[in-house]
Order: C-alpha cells, then structure tokens, then sequence
C-alpha cells in the first residue's frame, strides 16, 4: 500500500513537467530596425554610432556597409559567419546623402519587466510563436522555468531583484547554448559576454529543479509583485465588476475560473484540453487565456487568515466587456462538472465581470432563504394585525395582567395563542430559575449582585403566595463562611 508521500514522489518521478519556458523578447542585434533611432537599419552612406559609455553586446547576422563607425568604450559585436563590415567609398546607390544612426540603450530594460518575456509549453511552440498568456507575475521566469534568449541574438537585462539575493531558474539558454549547472552559468556570467549581457546585483542561478508536481507548481514570483508591477500600466476598464486575478497586477474584464483539483490532475494535459476544446474555435480569437496553480489565502469568517489552498486559476480576457470571457467560462466549468472525475478535477466556479458567476451552490442557498425568511414574517406580521384589527386577538397591556382569553377557534395560527401568555411563561421561568439556585444549597455572596436586578416589582413574586421571598437588596440566604451573624444562622 502507497502512502501519499510515496505516491507523490512518484507522480513526481514519472509526472510531465508543467514548468514552461520564457522567452526575453528584446535584442540587441544590429539588424533589428528598432534597435536604431531612425527606424531602419544603417545602409552605406550612414555614420553609425553607438553611445559611448554604455556596454553592449550587439549581434550581426550578416555583412554591412558603413561609411563611419563610432564604437562605445565597452562592448562586442557577435559576428555570425560571414557577418561583418565594409566601407564603401563614394555614395551607396539606394541610400541616400546618409545620416547619423544611433543604436538605442538598453540598459534599462529589466527582468521584471513582464512586458519583455513570453511564454510557451515547449521550444517548439517558442518557435512557432505559440505563446501563452500568464498572469504578470508569472510572465517573469518563475523558478522552475527554463529562461531561453533567442539563438541568433544578443541582449542586455537588467537583474536586480529588490527582495533576493539571486534570482534562481532551472536553465537558461544563450545563443543556442543552454546552461543547466550553475558552476558553467556563473562562470559565463564572469565572461566577457556574460557581463556585457547581464549586468545587475541579483545574479541569475541556474540547477533549480524542474516542476515535479504535475499539477503545477508555484511560481515563486509574489515575494516580487511589487518589483514585477512597477513596469505595467494598467488601462481603463469598461466592464461592471472587474475582477482581480491572484499574480496579476492589474483589475481585469473578463472571467476567472477556480478549479479544485485532486492528485490525478495533470496541468499540462488541462490546458491542451481547453486548448483544443475551446481554443482552437474561431469565435475564441480574441480570447486571452492564463492557467496556473495560485495559493489562495483562506480566511475564517472572512477575516482571520489561516493558511493557504492551492488552486488552479484559469483567467480569461476577452479585451472588451468581458461577455464573452463569460460564455466561455460557462463552457468550461460545465466541461469541469461533467468530465471532471476522469481528469482530477474535484470542483469549478467561476466569477465574471459582467456580473455573473456560477455559484449555484452554498450562497445562493442563504440568499434564497434570507429572502424566505422575511417573506414569512412579513406576513405573520400582516396576519397578526389583521387578527388584531379584526378582534381576534387582544394583546397584552401590562405584564401582570390577568389570563387571557383563550382562543379555542383558531387552528389556522397554532402560534397565536402563545403570543399573549408569553409574559406569564417568562415570570414561571425566571422564578424556576432562582429556585433552582437555591436549591443547590446557599447563594455565594461573590457572585451575587443584588443590584443588577431589574425592579419589577411584580416579576419576582413579591406576593405571599410566592414560595419565595425576596427584597430588593437580594439577600435571601447567606453564605455562613462570609456572614458576621452566624448565630442567627445557626438558630
Ligand atoms: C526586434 O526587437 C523588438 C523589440 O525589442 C522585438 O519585439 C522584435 O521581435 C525584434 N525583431 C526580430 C526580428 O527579432
């Protein structure tokens, strides 16, 4: 028999990584048109200038003509095989007079910056620009991540992390060669490369163990929301409820769907599922779909918070009111409800931001009662002044009033001839009460408080039909241990 540890380790063992890979989208390569000021590359006739106190690492795919070249203090060029340059004398046909063309800075482009990552389930899916959407957080590598620069490509990335001493992922791939033991990376980082690409004090690890956890695994970016967030803007937003996804640094219109999970769910497996349910339809186009396994924080009575429960969050953005996120998500909590047992899914909710939300269950259950509640005393309220209008029932003026009327010919109400001898059911009680004190023994002075009494005279029986006698100071039976005439006692 397999406890549960052992049974994890082994889903662990023989569990498809659901980690992804995060690709940086910026370069540093000289033929990107958006690495120069003008928008174009340099041809012929042009001065090309790099800033002269900046570092970089500048990529050149093939060869060029230039007619003057201003080099910075610090960097390289990474020439690929017949890559190069030449000058060539006179006016290159087809350029024109030639102007200056300054290469843009990138020194301030940052790792946190979720902007400037993205993500797929595989390389392959990297190449063909199958990416992912992810929640902000988890657009930055997370830590089971494998971190890939572009092959034929150079870059320049801030790292420092405002809450870690290094920033740690599972590999990362540079110019096609991909580092997987930190010795070998932190070597290159101390290279000439390494340090014209990567400069920052949080330096990347790599040798983090891959997601083992096929239903997901968390990302490990909270600790810098705040630092990941300071890059985005957050737009407008035109929907009625919006919604705040967990890792997420913005309010969103569209849809979020909380999935429960049992050990036999496999994330990876999940979203090829919706993938290919859904997805694929082409009234989807415009959808923008994240799945990741959040820790939502649990608090009783809504208050006190008492650790977490991990789930899979599934967020769905339509970039409009959110109507459609809505449809979509109504699709797959029914997939969730239908098929869930055959694929580890225990339960699915969702909430949208035009309003709706799938909760069938335990609110709309006191909401509906509430709502039954008070419709059935507004009319025992309407009943009883009816009854009270009509004579049927008079009411009680004072609490020492003599027995009521019986009411025999009511059977319609059999709470309504309770009503006014509720007074008399009180004074019996409360004089059972005292009785019972009493009959215990003795009173303990230390616990008795003559002065909290109410002064209804009637209340306590002050008649000498009562079997009790009592005044207004209390004291009816006194403790012999705390009284100073213990002879009276004693007599
Ligand atoms: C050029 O750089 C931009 C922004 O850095 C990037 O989005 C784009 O993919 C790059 N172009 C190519 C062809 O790699």
């Amino acid at each position: 028999m397999l406890k549960t540890s052992d049974l994890l380790l082994l889903l662990c063992l023989v569990g498809a990584s659901s980690a992804l890979y995060k690709q940086w989208i910026p370069d540093t390569n000289y033929e990107n048109k958006t690495n120069w000021d003008k928008g174009d590359v340099p041809c012929g006739s042009d001065t090309v200038q790099f800033p002269a106190q900046r570092k970089v690492s500048v990529f050149v795919e093939t060869s060029h003509a230039v007619r003057e070249m201003r080099l910075p203090v610090d960097g390289e060029f990474i020439l690929n095989s017949g890559a190069g340059f030449y000058v060539v004398s006179g006016q290159d046909p087809g350029c024109g007079p030639g102007v200056p063309a300054k290469f843009k800075d990138s020194e301030s482009l940052e790792w946190f910056d979720p902007a400037l990552w993205q993500a797929a389930a595989t390389l392959d899916d990297l190449q063909k620009g199958q990416v992912l959407f992810s929640v902000h957080e988890e657009s930055v590598p997370c830590q089971h991540d494998d971190v890939v620069f572009k092959e034929l490509s150079s870059f320049r990335v801030h790292t420092t992390s405002t809450s870690q001493a290094s920033i740690p992922v599972k590999s990362v791939s540079v110019l096609g060669k991909k580092f997987v033991s930190n010795s070998e990376f932190s070597q290159y980082l101390g290279s000439r490369s390494g340090r014209l690409q990567f400069h920052g004090s949080s330096p990347v690890t790599v040798g983090n163990s891959g997601c083992g956890d096929p239903t997901g695994c968390d990302c490990g970016n909270s600790a810098n929301h705040k630092q990941i967030c300071r890059a985005v803007k957050c737009g407008s937003l035109s929907c009625k409820t919006p919604l705040s996804p967990v890792g997420h640094c913005c309010d969103v219109c569209g849809a979020i769907i909380t999935v429960k999970f049992s050990t036999t769910f496999n994330l990876q497996n999940y979203r090829q599922r919706i993938h290919h349910l859904f997805l694929i339809n082409p009234e989807y186009k415009s959808i923008q779909l994240g799945m990741s396994k959040v820790f939502k924080s649990q608090k009783l009575i809504g208050i006190i918070p008492f650790g977490t429960t991990p789930e899979i969050q599934v967020v769905v953005l339509d970039g409009d009111k959110g109507t459609l996120a809505e449809s979509l998500a109504w699709d797959i909590v029914q997939d969730a409800r239908t098929q869930g047992a055959t694929i580890g899914i225990t339960g699915a909710e969702f909430q949208a931001s035009s309003g709706g939300s799938s909760q069938s269950g335990s609110n709309a259950g006191v909401v509906v009662g509430a709502v039954f509640g008070v419709l059935i005393l507004i009319s025992l309220v309407v009943v009883l002044v009816v009854l009270v209008r009509r004579g049927f029932v008079h009411l009680p003026q004072m609490p020492s009033m003599p027995s009521m009327p019986s009411m025999p010919s009511m059977p319609s109400m059999p709470s309504m001839p309770s009503m006014p001898s509720l007074s008399r059911f009180k004074r019996n009680s409360d004089i059972g009460e005292l009785g019972g004190a009493i009959d215990h023994g003795y009173d303990n002075p230390m616990f008795d408080r003559p002065h909290l009494m109410p002064e209804i005279p009637g209340l306590y029986g002050n008649g000498a039909n009562s079997p009790i006698s009592m005044t207004q100071t209390g004291v009816h039976f006194v403790n012999p241990a705390y009284d100073e005439n213990e002879t009276d006692f004693n007599a």
